[in-house]
């Protein structure tokens, strides 16, 4: 995991996360019935290009897109497809990792096109959105890994909706992936410390129904076994010694 010391450095990996950041303000617009999951990742692309932002996901272990697009009870790494289409009521979680002068940040949001399939998908994202918080506010120096594991997996148990084990957070730097691994679920109090200057990704990935997931025949989407929905949101953060700093929200506004 990258320890990030130097001020140029961890400006960089800031950097990167408001411009991603400032990017998702403006998804509304694609977020709409009729378009195609490849066309709001072309948007993506052109973007982070106007952005001087470079993609870290297309070309990583021979992914050709610059977002994941995953619906309804796809959980993550929806593969963009001109196939699929989105329809009003859909959720939509859209995950994108891009890097600003070798510096990454690593952000996935929920979106409903039109409005909420139900009130359950509603509190899915909530608790989603709840979860990410409470894992946060754990992301703090002297507490352990297992801190900010534990807290996610209690505000979505709590809510009773389940925690995908298959997937997980990670630290994040220069590379997209580093070390370490940070589960969504787990024990308080283990795991190693968290220091000043660590940068983790921490990425909950929730069901409505069993938890259970498996790896589409594109060998990159992955769905929820029993068909049930599914959200899935990501902050990228660095932690000081003032607390949590969360790069992929908006300064101005706190989201
Ligand atoms: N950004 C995602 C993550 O948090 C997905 C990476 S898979 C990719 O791990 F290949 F699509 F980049
Ligand atoms: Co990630």
């Amino acid at each position: 995991m990258i320890l990030i010391k130097n001020k140029m450095a961890f400006t960089k990996m800031e950097t990167a996360g408001q411009l991603l950041a400032s990017i998702f303000e403006d998804i509304k617009i694609v977020i709409t019935p009729g378009i195609s999951t490849y066309e709001i990742d072309s948007w993506f692309a052109q973007q982070l290009k106007s952005k001087g932002l470079t993609s870290e996901m297309k070309g990583y272990a021979g992914y050709k897109y610059v977002t994941c697009v995953s619906l309804n009870d796809e959980v993550v790494h929806g593969v963009p497809s001109k196939h699929k289409v989105l329809q009003s009521k859909d959720l939509v979680k859209i995950d994108v990792c891009a890097s600003w002068k070798g510096y990454c940040a690593d952000m996935a949001r929920c979106f409903f096109v039109d409005e909420p399939t139900s009130a359950q998908a509603e509190k899915l994202v909530m608790i989603a959105q709840a979860s990410l918080d409470k894992g946060i506010a754990q992301a703090v120096p002297g507490n352990r890994l297992g801190d900010i594991s534990a807290a996610i997996q209690k505000e979505v148990e709590n809510n009773g909706f389940g925690v995908v084990r298959d997937f997980a957070g990670h630290g994040i730097g220069k590379s997209m992936h580093e070390e370490p691994e940070l589960l969504n679920y787990g024990f308080a109090g283990q795991g190693p410390v968290l220091r000043e200057g660590m940068a983790i990704a921490l990425e909950p990935m929730i069901t409505v129904g069993s938890y259970e997931v498996y790896v589409t025949e594109d060998e990159w989407t992955v769905k929820t076994e029993d068909k049930s929905l599914a959200a899935h949101v990501e902050d990228t953060v660095f932690i000081t010694a003032q607390g949590p700093k969360i790069l992929t929200r908006l300064e101005s506004k706190g989201r």
